[in-house]
């Protein structure tokens, strides 16, 4: 017996944030790990397709999902200890991440501030190794536990065991479909520095007259970049950026700046760049375009919204429409963020 009614046939229109209507067979919400052991323990359950859900910020359903949802949505944030360089602070996955970036921030504990305003939950966060303005999740990652649906045990996977990368992890390679996030814990740095590389951030701050930033005014300078140039998903359905920003080698950069002199890329430790796929699709004119109900953000190439009433599958045929022409243009295979289903 589930500790919690089972939904059938259930609307995830509400827990994407693309807004997309598709069904899911069966739909649980996850408030307690013995959820996951139940489902674990039931043969009919246990052999359907899963498909962990947080803020469905990251999601493009294209088609219903025949399977079981399990919606995180476990509480709690605490300090959890600390030692001479970091305070450790453990935050549940169904958490959002940006309610745990304003707790830091009301406890006086700087470290986040550059990931204020990502939409998503907590337990996503690891999945794709969240990012933004000169700060990756990895930078500020202590472990996270994780129950595995392979053996039914808990396991905890510090900073190297989660393979860390650009918008990549163990959870989206070997511990695909096996492990489902319960709780992570970050370390914040006692001794914070501000980190104002990122031109944005930097121009942001000076044009506020700020010479020497606290976490709060950098919290406050991201979120009002962020709403400049992102779209609210709760007014225009949208995922963030839809592609990931593509890296090229040394070469191949050269080779296309000689071509396009206004070519934006940014070069990487290992000498690879990493390239503005938002420049590269607002050169071929998508900006502001539309097919069907689905279309490109006027202020931000690299933003797809749903105009209303878009189906999955009409975001997808546009997602696809624009990696053709840059394809075709520059030779240069964008890839997408989202998880299609
Ligand atoms: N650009 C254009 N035209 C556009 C959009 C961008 O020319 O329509 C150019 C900009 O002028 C700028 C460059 O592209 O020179 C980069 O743009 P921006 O600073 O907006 O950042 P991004 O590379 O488009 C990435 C992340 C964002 C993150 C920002 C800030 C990826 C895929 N995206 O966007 O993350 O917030 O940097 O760090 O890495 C997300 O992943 O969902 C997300 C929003």
């Amino acid at each position: 017996m589930l500790p919690i009614p089972l939904q059938r046939d259930f609307s995830l229109r509400n827990f994407n944030t693309f807004g997309v209507d598709a069904r899911a067979l069966a739909y649980l919400e996850v408030t307690d790990a013995d959820i996951l052991a139940a489902v674990r323990r039931d043969s009919a359950l246990s052999a359907l397709p899963r498909l962990v859900l947080g803020g469905g910020s990251n999601l493009l359903l294209t088609r219903d999902f025949p399977g079981l949802v399990l919606h995180m949505r476990n509480r709690g944030i605490a300090i959890a200890g600390e030692d001479a360089d970091y305070v450790y602070v453990r935050a549940a996955a169904g958490e959002s991440w940006h309610g745990l970036v304003e707790w830091t921030l009301a406890q006086g504990l700087g470290g986040l501030e550059n990931l204020a305003l990502i939409p998503g939950s907590v337990g996503a966060a690891p999945i794709q190794n969240i990012g933004a303005y000169g700060v990756e999740l990895k930078d500020r990652f202590h472990q996270a536990l994780a129950y595995d649906f392979l053996t039914g045990e808990r396991m905890t996977l510090d900073t190297l065991a989660c393979a860390f990368a650009y918008r990549d992890s163990v959870f989206k390679q070997t511990l695909r479909n096996r492990a489902v996030v319960l709780e992570v814990t970050l370390a914040l740095p006692r001794r914070w520095q501000a980190n104002c590389r990122y031109a944005d951030v930097a121009q942001a701050l000076e044009a506020s007259g700020i010479t020497d930033p606290t976490p709060r005014e950098i919290a406050d300078a991201v979120i009002a970049i962020r709403r400049r140039k992102l779209p609210d998903p709760a007014v225009t359905g949208n995922a963030g950026s839809f592609f990931k920003n593509p890296l090229v080698s040394a070469q191949r950069y050269q080779e296309l700046a000689l071509l396009w002199p206004q070519l934006t890329g940014y070069v990487q430790p290992d000498g690879s760049y990493k390239l503005a796929a938002g420049w590269l699709i607002d050169q071929c004119g998508w900006k502001g375009r539309q097919l069907g109900a689905a279309g490109v953000y006027e202020k931000q190439a690299l933003v797809l919204v749903n105009r209303g009433g878009a189906s999955g599958q009409e975001i997808a045929e546009l997602a696809k429409a624009i990696q053709a022409d840059v394809e075709a243009r520059f030779g240069v295979r964008l890839e997408p963020e989202p998880v299609y289903i």
